[in-house]
């Protein structure tokens, strides 16, 4: 049964599954080839899930796995559909490599979701930012002002800069969230802050539908952690789970 998950709580259990305890699953990766991609792939395969990658460039996987090879940005249905069918989850570190490229994350996502719409598959579990939060879009056209998690310098420095630098992706990434939350799928969205490539703490902090006060980094090591663990947390289902160090 699913849990209650109140928005701003900051605890999300179990913490650390050991691996023995964490059930191997079928999953499909959308993008193995960035580097949150690359962690998550790493990582499920470290824990012995059994895994499908979803790459344009598979030349580039750090593991030999199932791979679909796809653009995302004109993606083969077909091709999607049988990366999808059968996966217990989808997990996607799809995006840009910069603002200049912007605008692959709404579009691919929607190829996904069609993909898993057809194939019966329900659980995706994706990667946003935390600016997105205060990003209007036509299926949020009046987000907060603030993010009830950021602090001063978020709020007011931090955000402004953000979102001159890197507007086009959060407008893309607010999108792609736009199509989760219509999809009628079991969505988990992460929003991290700054992505570092650190090792893998697994100190990271974590909030419910909101960023966390002073978070500006943190690993991509730590965000496929995470994104590994809610699929263990049916109670983060329908949630927006903030992460940062
Ligand atoms: N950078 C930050 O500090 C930051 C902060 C918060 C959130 N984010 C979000 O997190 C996302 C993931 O970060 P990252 O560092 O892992 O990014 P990344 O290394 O640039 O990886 C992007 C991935 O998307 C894939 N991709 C892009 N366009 C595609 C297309 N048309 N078809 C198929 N695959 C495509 C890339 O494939 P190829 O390998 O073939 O290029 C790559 O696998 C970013 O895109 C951004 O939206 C970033």
């Amino acid at each position: 049964m699913e849990t209650e998950l109140p928005s701003g709580s900051t605890t999300l259990l179990p913490r650390t599954p050991s691996q023995s305890m964490t059930q191997q699953k079928k999953l499909t990766i959308v993008a193995a080839t960035g580097r949150v991609g690359r962690q998550l792939l790493e990582q499920a395969v470290a824990a012995g899930h059994d895994v499908t990658a979803v790459a344009r460039n598979p030349g580039k996987l750090t593991r030999q796995v199932r791979t679909v090879t796809a653009d995302l940005a004109a993606a083969n249905p077909a091709a999607l559909e049988a990366a999808v069918a059968g996966a217990d989850a989808v997990l996607s570190a799809l995006g840009p490599h910069s603002n200049a490229d912007a605008g692959i994350a709404a579009p691919g996502t929607r190829s996904i979701v069609a993909a898993m719409q057809a194939t019966g598959v329900r659980r995706i579990v994706v990667v946003s930012a935390a600016p997105v939060s205060t990003v209007a879009s036509a299926g949020n056209p009046h987000p907060p002002k603030h993010d009830p998690g950021d602090g001063f310098f978020m709020r007011h420095l931090f955000s402004r800069i953000a979102s001159t630098m890197f507007g086009k992706v959060y407008d893309d990434l607010a999108l792609m969230e736009d199509i989760l939350r219509d999809s009628g799928l079991d969505w988990t969205i992460v929003r991290p802050p700054r992505l570092t490539d650190k090792p893998p703490t697994g100190a990271y902090r974590t909030a419910v539908d909101r960023n966390l006060r002073g978070g500006f980094s943190v690993s991509r090591a730590d965000v496929a952690q995470l994104m590994l663990r809610v699929l263990d947390q049916p109670e983060t289902i329908h949630h927006v789970i903030g992460i940062a160090n």
